[in-house]
């Protein structure tokens, strides 16, 4: 019995160290169908930085199902999601040096990838930031939370 707990032991200490090594980083992945494939994400506080990377499992374009991934607090949204359409497609949808954006990738299409490093130490803990994409239309549908916890 002894023996036994002490190998289940090993095999947990083995699964669990890869798992943690990896929160502090997280894939998103985006679609043709206009989504993202997480609506939460909880960021550890034991994280000095934590990287998103944004892909498009789907294949159409950019100029017609293109998808960011950009990072404000809720308040900032709506404005950083309307200045982001008059900057256009060349400018990734977002405003040229608006600093209500935390951080934000380019705008990619089908197959495509786009990664970005947050600085933990630039939001606030169990305040609630929103991410979304400011594609022409996309935010209703491509949003989610984002914590510090
Ligand atoms: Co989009």
């Amino acid at each position: 019995m002894l023996i036994r707990c002490f190998l289940l032991s090993i095999v947990s200490l083995v699964l669990i160290k890869p798992l943690l090594a990896s929160d502090c980083a997280l894939t998103v992945n985006s679609t043709d169908q206009m989504s993202f494939s997480t609506r939460e994400i909880i960021v550890d506080s034991s994280c000095s930085f934590f990287n998103i990377k944004l892909k498009h499992i789907g294949s159409l374009p950019k100029y017609i199902m293109g998808h960011n991934w950009v990072l404000s607090s809720k308040e900032d949204m709506p404005g950083v999601v309307s200045d982001g359409i008059s900057a256009g497609l060349s400018n990734n949808y977002v405003k040229e040096g608006d600093t209500r954006v935390i951080i934000h990738t380019k705008i990619i299409g089908g197959s495509e990838e786009d990664s970005v490093t947050l600085d933990t130490k630039r939001i606030k803990i169990h305040k609630d930031y929103i991410f979304f994409c400011t594609f022409p239309g996309h935010s209703s549908m491509m949003r989610g939370l984002l914590r510090l916890v």
